[in-house]
């Protein structure tokens, strides 16, 4: 959908900031352009919309070179957010979001009619519309601006840090809400951030630039996470990637193993060292049996140690390293779609599962 080919730029003092960048973004798909301040992400993502002309290598959108059409055409189909949103301060919201379909020759009913159902789309009351930017919360602002780019229905949106400037929850709350209406608009987003917990979070489609404009990686985030191509990039994702890119890694190729069962409601013997998992008829696990426990005619449920969470089969490594932390035994219980048991696995078996760098 957009193609960067062998791009690059050069300002007229020298500085290099974006080099020989090849990369491809799908249509569809959220890509984040992740990295250090100065490695080119604003620059790269500027040359989309002809804001900044490249120095050498070609740009396509849709597969045509972006060079091709009058640079107000190229931009009626490319929806751009900045950080700090970058309302017009002396226009009301419906007149903000308005301004491109205003500019494409809409009557002004028709645009402010269309700016109130974006109001809508992007999470804010119809009745805010005739308010000013300055009589905004931060992140209203910044749904304004968000409401302004899909004024004109652009098939691309640019997203340079557009949720930077909010504190922690605000952002959150703004990832899910451009996760939701990407789920209903299908749009190519190309986002800007320096966050790489952002990045992950929203990207289906990382890539990560190191200073001097290089391109050191590209892929999904779970590639990203669990197998940095380089020093740079690993360092960058930071130290606790492990535990971040459990969550992107199936479980498939975990190996389980067993532990002994016991059915509930049929007579027991008292266990020995080991803890003994409790299966209802369903062979859905209820509990644990703990070391030393006394034999009985008929096992009851009140009288197990209750298990930790259970984990689905070929669901997340996170949820399998909970269910093994969370387990009295220290072993997670493995379920079917069932629910059924299916076999336990350590918090050992997990981490060298991450160790080794891939679930299988
Ligand atoms: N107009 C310009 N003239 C000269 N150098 C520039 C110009 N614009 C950007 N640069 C330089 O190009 C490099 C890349 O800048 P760019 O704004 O693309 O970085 P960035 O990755 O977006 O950084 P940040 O995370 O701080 O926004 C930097 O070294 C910057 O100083
Ligand atoms: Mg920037």
């Amino acid at each position: 959908m957009i193609e960067f080919q062998a791009v690059t730029k050069r300002f007229p003092d020298g500085t290099t900031a974006v080099d020989e960048l090849s990369l491809s973004v799908e249509e569809g798909t959220i890509t984040v352009f992740v990295g250090p301040s100065g490695c080119g992400k604003t620059t790269s993502l500027r040359m989309v919309n002809r804001m900044v002309e490249p120095s050498s290598g070609t740009i396509l959108v849709g597969g045509e070179d972006i060079r091709t059409p009058h640079p107000a055409v190229l931009r009626r189909g490319i929806g751009y957010v900045i950080q700090q949103a970058g309302l017009f301060p002396h226009r009301n919201l419906l007149d903000n979001i308005a301004t491109v379909p205003l500019l494409s020759g809409w009557t002004r009913a028709k645009a402010r009619a269309r700016a109130g159902e974006l109001l809508e789309l992007v999470g804010l009351p119809a009745e805010l519309g005739k308010r000013y930017p300055a009589q905004l919360s931060g992140g209203q602002q910044q749904r304004v601006g968000v409401a302004r780019a899909l004024a004109a229905d652009p098939p691309v949106l640019l997203m340079d840090e557009p949720f930077s400037a909010v504190d922690p929850v605000v952002r959150e709350g703004l990832q899910d809400e451009l996760l939701r209406l990407q789920d209903e608009l299908d749009k190519t987003v190309v986002f800007v951030t320096h966050d790489i917990d952002e990045a992950v979070r929203i990207g289906e489609k990382v890539a990560v630039f190191r200073t001097g404009g290089l391109l050191a990686q590209y892929g999904s985030p779970a590639d990203v996470l669990r197998d940095p191509a380089d020093d740079f990039v690993a360092n960058f994702v930071g130290k606790d990637r492990g535990y971040r890119g459990l969550s992107f890694l199936d479980s498939t190729g975990l190996t389980l193993s067993q532990v002994p069962t016991v059915t509930i409601g049929a007579p027991v013997e008292a266990t020995g060292s080991e803890w003994v998992l409790a299966l209802n008829e369903q062979r859905q696990p209820r509990g644990w049996r703990s070391p030393g426990s006394a034999p009985s005619a008929a096992l009851r449920e009140g009288d197990l140690h209750a298990g930790g969470s259970l984990h689905g089969h070929g669901s997340s490594l996170r949820g399998a390293l909970d269910a093994a932390l969370s387990s009295p035994a220290g072993q997670g219980v493995v379920v079917d779609d069932t629910g059924a048991y299916l076999g336990v696995v350590s918090a050992e078996t997990v981490l060298e599962v991450i160790n080794r760098g891939s679930a299988g």
